[in-house]
């Protein structure tokens, strides 16, 4: 199997107080191409930030990151990949549609070829039916359903989602659950940070559980969870194994 993702004694240090913050801490792991990966830990483990790397928004203090074998320091790395932020937002005084055609021309796409990709992801998004409204008049979970379409029209084999879910109602979350499972069937590979566990065990193969700054577990789900646990409590039992050894 081929690598999607992998980082190599990756560590990120943030100038703080005439000192410093160690973000990430020599962290190591890898996704390999197909998988749905959850990417776990506490508030400000150090998941935003490891993104931020993969993304090139951030460089590496030591370490490095590749996509697809391609350092991410290099633009072709990130040719590949669609993103959805933590925070998704974008220009609201756009319909869906015209947000989803001015980033699919960002790509070179134009045409019939622009059309119909649009109409196919608002329609796997179910946003077809309000598709022609101001991004303005959108609940949070239409907003957040047209920015995850926006990381999708370029038809990447890798999405990175920050909190997919961060927010949303039970149906939002389903929506978004049911989009996760979709594109893993199209057999792309999925990187994903969430808090939801029940949810994230429902689509995840793999996981990586970071705690302040350093990986702790990182493989398959069915090797990791035992018969009677669930993700919820493999979680806390790992974090407070974490947390007495740190
Ligand atoms: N620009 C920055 N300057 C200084 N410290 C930062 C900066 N960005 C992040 N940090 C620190 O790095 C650590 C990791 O933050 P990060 O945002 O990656 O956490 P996270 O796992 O995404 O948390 P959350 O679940 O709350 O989103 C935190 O201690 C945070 O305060
Ligand atoms: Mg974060």
């Amino acid at each position: 199997m081929n690598k999607a993702i992998e980082i190599v004694d990756l560590s990120v240090k943030f100038p703080s107080r005439g000192g410093f913050v160690e973000a990430l801490s020599h962290i190591n792991f890898s996704v390999e191409t197909g998988q749905v990966c959850a990417f776990l830990g506490p508030n400000g483990a150090g998941k935003t930030t490891t993104i931020h790397v993969l993304l090139g928004f951030l460089a590496a203090t030591e370490g490095m990151a590749k996509i697809f074998g391609e350092d991410v320091r290099k633009s072709i790395a990130r040719q590949r990949i669609g993103y959805l932020a933590e925070h998704p937002d974008t220009y609201r005084f756009l319909t869906g549609r015209e947000a989803l055609s001015i980033t699919g021309r960002l790509f070179g796409m134009t045409g019939r070829t622009l059309q119909s990709n649009v109409n196919a992801i608002l329609a796997m998004l179910d946003m077809t039916s309000a598709a022609n409204r101001k991004i303005s008049t959108y609940s949070r979970g239409m907003m957040q359903r047209i920015c995850l379409g926006q990381s999708l029209i370029n038809n990447p084999d890798l999405i990175i989602l920050d909190e997919p879910t961060g927010g949303l109602d039970p149906i939002g979350r389903m929506n978004i659950r049911k989009i996760i499972g979709r594109l893993r069937d199209e057999g792309k590979t999925i990187f994903f940070s969430s808090h939801e566990l029940s949810e994230a065990e429902t689509v995840c193969d793999h996981l990586v559980i970071i705690s302040s700054g350093n990986i702790v577990v990182s493989g398959a789900i069915n090797k990791l969870i035992k018969p009677g646990e669930n993700l919820e409590k493999y979680f806390m039992k790992t974090i407070q194994t974490a947390a007495i050894h740190d």
